[in-house]
């Protein structure tokens, strides 16, 4: 098979180094890609957003599978202009894709197909959300109804900083992204995150996982894309995990069916584990970034005909084998991330991969023949182990072996889970 992938993060490295392991595989493309998926693939400059121009490059390359990492590709029609072309493609349609690009939708899916997530009222103006959450209370959640990069969300304590939420919605903090806002109630438990293919009218559960979103030790400090992620998630417990199916993943896949956007792709949902049971806090339409690392720690079976039967309508057809061992990832990120930092650090050294444990490169590149980091996060530390702590440990020991000077890392990625151990 001749295969482009879309992406540049530590989500698409993993992916890449699955991939490549495939027997199936015979030329590997990535666009734009980073240093450490051109270990595995040929990296080409193409503009994403060009869907012309990347349809131009499959034809001339005999490529018949494109797989898409981001979201955003993915919210602006990519999979459908290759699909229209007879391209094979991973990821959902624009209209499918509104499952992670208007939180708005979402609950209103929600709400049609009896999925349990919080109350919620939509708004495009702030006096009269302002109105509800006066009448609500707090402690509640505001958000900006499109893609912000996960920023977008303000869990309020107090009416007053769910009001200045809304102000800034409003007045344009997420751009358009904010032209639109859900006010919905606060859900309280533990958060976990479950991954789970759809071909339409197939699911195949793949694994649980649990990100660390604040950039602090203990959770504290403000939200980033994720310092890290281990996987299995204990919380998700095997009646939760069918749960989860029956009464949120299911009911979407029909229901989006039925509206006539059928969902092919992951469904990456997050969850927050209630004293009622798992409820939707929001879905993305991609792996988790750095969840992917540590699914594809875990994943025994060739990864390429999983995602070629969600492509192709195929699912039934194929099984996916784990590891039981969790994995672990540990972020490494440029000093001052989430907020401003310096780029184009030198990173010297970076450790070898051995049977369980490798560094994946997620804000990276090539200057002048030196290896430097350019993004927030830069690196994705991933060790698999017989428990979480195990992993943890051989995360950081590998971690420790790094160097770059301007890196920082949260200490305690597990925590919740190695609690439990
Ligand atoms: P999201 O971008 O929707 O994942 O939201 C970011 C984070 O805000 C989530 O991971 C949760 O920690 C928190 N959050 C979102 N919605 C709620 C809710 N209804 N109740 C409590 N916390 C929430
Ligand atoms: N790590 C959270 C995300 O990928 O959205």
């Amino acid at each position: 098979m001749k295969l482009l992938l879309i992406g540049s993060g530590g989500r698409e490295h993993a992916l890449a180094w699955k991939i490549a392991q495939s027997p199936l595989l015979e030329e590997f493309y990535a666009a734009p890609g980073n240093p450490g998926i051109g270990e595995h693939a040929v990296l080409v400059a193409l503009n994403i957003d060009d869907h012309d121009a990347v349809l131009a490059f499959c034809r001339e390359k005999g490529i018949t599978f494109v797989v898409v990492g981001p979201e955003a590709p993915l919210v602006a029609g990519l999979a459908d202009s290759l699909r229209a072309a007879g391209l094979a493609v991973f990821g959902p349609s624009a209209a499918a894709a509104q499952l992670e690009g208007s939180k708005g939708f979402t609950k209103d899916i929600c709400a049609r197909f009896g999925i349990p997530t919080g109350a919620y009222q939509r708004f495009n103006n702030a006096p009269k959300a302002k109105a509800y959450v006066r009448e609500q209370g707090a402690p509640i959640v505001i958000k900006a109804d499109g893609l912000a990069a996960g920023k977008g969300v303000t869990v309020a304590m107090t009416v007053e900083e769910a009001l200045a939420a809304i102000d800034d919605c409003f007045e344009g903090a997420f751009g358009a992204a904010g032209a639109e806002v859900v006010v919905e109630a606060f859900l309280d438990g533990e958060e976990a995150s479950f991954f789970c293919l759809c071909d339409g009218k197939t699911l195949l559960p793949l694994a649980t996982a649990q990100d660390h979103k604040r950039v602090g030790d203990g959770d504290t400090g403000p939200n980033t894309g994720g310092m890290g992620a281990y996987s299995p998630a204990p919380v998700m417990t095997p009646d939760l995990v069918e749960r989860t199916l029956k009464e949120i993943i299911e009911p979407t896949m029909r229901g989006m069916a039925e509206l006539g956007m059928p969902f092919s792709g992951v469904f990456f949902a997050g969850l927050m584990i209630t004293a009622k049971g798992p409820e939707l806090i929001e879905y993305n339409v991609r792996f988790g970034d750095p969840e992917c690392q540590v699914l594809m720690t875990r994943l025994k079976s060739d990864i390429l005909p999983i995602l070629y039967a969600t492509a192709t309508g195929t699912l039934d057809q194929v099984t996916a084998q784990w590891h039981d061992d969790p994995a672990l990832t540990v972020v490494l990120a440029s000093k001052g991330y989430p907020g401003s930092y310096e780029k184009n650090t030198p990173i010297r050294h970076i450790p070898a991969e051995s049977a369980d444990a490798k560094v994946f490169h997620a804000g990276t590149a090539m200057k002048d023949g030196q290896l430097v980091a350019t993004g927030g996060r830069v690196l994705n530390v991933t060790a698999r182990g017989k428990t979480v702590s195990a992993a943890q440990a051989r995360a950081y020991a590998l971690l420790d072996t790094v160097e770059w000077e301007n890196g920082f890392c949260r200490r305690d990625i597990g925590w919740r889970a190695i609690e439990r151990e």
